[in-house]
């Protein structure tokens, strides 16, 4: 069941999404070749929590630190590390805020140095399928008009969109209903839901260079591709309103 927010809930995710682009925006700053994963776990960590924020990840079923940090064939869930960017890299940076009681969740992925000219068009994609995504949102829009944004954009663009994870409801819950998938399926269709006002979802494209099977690291949490090629992945957590949305991440 979708839980749609009042205008106090609103403002609280607001709030707590102020926090995740601006640690994002810290990200940007200071992500570059030679960097380990683990300096940026630990300078977003502490942005947030000087801003009275609780990093939602750490501790969530398990997972051991406050962002996720995937480079290159890693599509989600990498765990920051003693891993050092490099050149021509792409670095995914996802993370989830609570801010009295409400959360934000958020990603970008973030190029290192110079990268290859097909990187840098699989990067931009993604990004501009996500704010397709967001556009499509008007009055009455059904769920399944956001993906098929995402899915036909992204394909056009002769990319793939991963199948296995998708967007979701967000809230009081890191993770609420519906799930928002980045493609069209029967099932989506038969469960399709018009997305009223108030409703709060996290829409996160994650696509690939090439085929979109993934598979789960030996660590229990890192997807990676199984052809090993690289994959893009941005997030925001939007608002849906009268007859638009507004992005409250930024
Ligand atoms: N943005 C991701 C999601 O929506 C982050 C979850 S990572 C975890 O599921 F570590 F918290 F699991
Ligand atoms: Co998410």
């Amino acid at each position: 069941m979708i839980i749609r927010k009042s205008t106090r809930e609103i403002e609280l995710m607001r709030k707590a999404g102020e926090i995740v682009a601006g640690a994002l925006n810290l990200a940007k700053r200071i992500a570059k070749k030679g960097v380990t994963t683990d300096f940026l776990n630990d300078e977003l960590e502490k942005y947030v929590q000087e801003r009275g924020g609780i990093p939602v990840f750490k501790g969530y079923r398990g997972y051991p630190k406050s962002i996720c940090t995937s480079i290159n064939e890693e599509v989600v869930h990498g765990i920051p590390g003693h891993r050092k960017l490099h050149n021509g890299d792409i670095i995914g940076v996802d993370i989830g805020v609570e801010y009295h009681k409400y959360v934000a969740d958020a990603a970008i992925t973030i190029p290192i140095g110079e990268i290859s000219d097909e990187v840098k068009k699989l990067v931009e994609v993604c990004e501009e399928a996500l704010h397709l995504a967001i556009k499509a949102l008007h009055a009455d829009v059904k769920l399944s008009e956001v993906s098929r944004a995402i899915q036909d954009f992204v394909e056009f663009n002769g990319f793939s969109v991963i199948r296995e994870y998708t967007g979701h409801g967000i809230g009081r819950k890191m993770h609420e209903d519906p799930q928002v998938p980045n493609f069209v399926s029967k099932a989506l269709l038969e469960a399709d839901e018009i997305l009223m006002p108030g409703t709060t979802l996290a829409i996160e494209p994650m696509i690939c260079l090439g085929k979109p099977d993934t598979e789960v690291l030996p660590n229990k949490w890192t997807v990676v591709t199984k052809d090993r090629k690289p994959s893009a992945h941005f997030e925001h957590t939007v608002v849906v309103t009268n007859n638009s949305a507004e992005i409250l991440t930024k």
